[in-house]
C-alpha cells in the first residue's frame, strides 16, 4: 500500500498495510481515466453504452445469456432471492456463516419477506451433503422427476428482465451507470490476469504462518486458493482483539515499524485479504510483524 502514516510518538513514518478487505482497494489510475472518459446514457433506459458492454462481456465470461449491473453486492443478492423467491412467505436456504444471512441487514426477511432456513456452513464455507440432502430431499426428488423445461436461454433473459424490474423497484435504477461501468470493463481487461498475485500474496502469509507450527494459531493451507485465508486461535486466553489491537499498534521496542490491520470473522478467527495495492514488500514486512505478534502472545499464554 502506498499509504503512510506519521505517527508522532515514533517521530517517523510507520507503514500501514491494511488487510481487512479488498473493498477497501480503490480504483486503478487506468480506471478513472476511463471514468472520466466514459459515454453515458439513461441506463434505465436500457441506452448506456458503457453498461450495456459491460454486461455483455460479464456475461460472455461466465458463459451466460444476459447479465445486469447493479450497485452493491447486497443489492444483487437480494435481487436474486426476490426473482427467485417472488411470494413473500418463501423459504430459502442458507449457510449459517453466508454473507446474506449474517451482514446484509435482515434484506430477505425485512424486503422479500423469504424466511431463511439455516444450514451449517463448513469451515471453508461448504455445506455438508449430508446436511443438504436432509433439508432438500423432497424437492430433490420432485425437481428430478420433471424433464427440463425450458432452455437455459430463455430462463436467463426472464430472469434478467425480472431482476431489471426488482432492480428499479430497490431504487437500484441508475441512470448515467456507465461511469462506474467504465471502471468495470477496465477491471474485466486488466485485472482478472493479476488476481494470481493476490492469491499467491495471501499464501505467501498463511505459508509463513503455517510454518510456525504453533499450538495455537492454525492456518490450514489446503484451504487457502483465493486473496483470503483464516487463520483460527485457541482463544481461551486472549481475545481477536487482543490479537488485532497488537498486529496494529506500533511501539517505540518494536524492531518493525508497521501497523497491519485484519478482522476477526469469529472469537477465535482471524481474516487476512490481499489486493492489488498490497506489494511484495508490504507482504513481507507484514508477516514479520505478524509473526513477531504471535510470538509474543504464544510467550504470554505459556507463562
Ligand atoms: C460474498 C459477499 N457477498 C456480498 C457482499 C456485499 O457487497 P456490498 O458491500 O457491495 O453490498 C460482499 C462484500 O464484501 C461479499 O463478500
Amino acid at each position: 500500500m502506498y499509504e503512510k502514516i506519521v505517527n508522532a510518538d515514533l517521530n517517523g513514518d510507520v507503514r500501514i498495510v491494511d488487510l481487512r478487505s479488498d473493498t477497501i482497494s480503490k480504483p486503478t489510475q487506468e480506471m478513472r481515466e476511463a471514468m472520466y472518459n466514459a459515454v453515458v446514457g439513461d441506463d434505465v433506459y436500457g441506452e448506456d453504452p458503457m453498461v450495456l458492454e459491460l454486461q455483455r462481456q460479464a456475461a460472455e465470461l461466465v458463459g451466460k445469456e444476459d447479465a445486469l449491473f447493479v450497485a452493491s453486492g447486497t443489492m444483487a443478492n437480494l435481487i436474486s432471492i426476490m426473482v427467485h423467491c417472488s411470494q413473500r412467505g418463501s423459504e430459502i436456504i442458507s449457510g449459517d456463516n453466508s454473507h446474506t444471512f449474517r451482514f446484509e441487514q435482515g434484506g430477505s426477511a425485512q424486503i422479500a419477506g423469504v424466511q431463511t432456513a439455516l444450514l451449517k456452513n463448513n469451515e471453508d464455507g461448504t455445506f455438508s451433503l449430508d446436511a443438504l440432502r436432509k433439508k432438500l430431499g423432497k424437492i430433490l426428488i420432485f425437481m428430478n422427476l420433471l424433464p427440463p423445461l425450458l432452455s437455459l436461454k430463455i430462463r436467463t433473459i426472464c430472469v434478467v428482465v425480472r431482476a431489471t424490474r426488482t432492480r428499479k423497484a430497490l431504487g437500484g435504477g441508475w441512470r448515467q451507470a456507465g461511469i462506474l461501468a467504465a471502471a468495470g470493463l477496465v477491471a474485466l481487461d486488466k485485472m482478472i490476469d493479476r488476481l494470481q498475485e493476490d492469491h499467491d500474496h495471501a499464501y505467501k502469509i498463511a505459508k509463513a504462518i503455517a510454518n510456525l507450527k504453533s499450538e495455537i494459531f492454525k492456518v490450514d493451507l489446503k484451504t487457502v486458493h483465493t486473496n483470503i485465508f483464516m487463520m483460527y486461535f485457541d482463544s481461551s486466553k486472549f481475545t481477536a482483539e487482543d490479537f488485532l489491537e497488537r498486529i496494529e499498534e506500533v511501539r517505540e521496542s518494536d524492531p518493525i515499524k508497521v501497523s497491519v490491520k485484519a478482522i476477526s470473522c469469529d472469537s477465535g478467527c482471524i481474516r487476512f485479504v490481499t489486493y492489488w495495492e498490497i506489494t511484495v514488500e508490504d507482504i513481507d514486512i507484514a508477516i514479520k510483524k505478524i509473526l513477531s505478534v504471535i510470538r509474543e502472545l504464544e510467550n504470554k499464554f505459556n507463562e
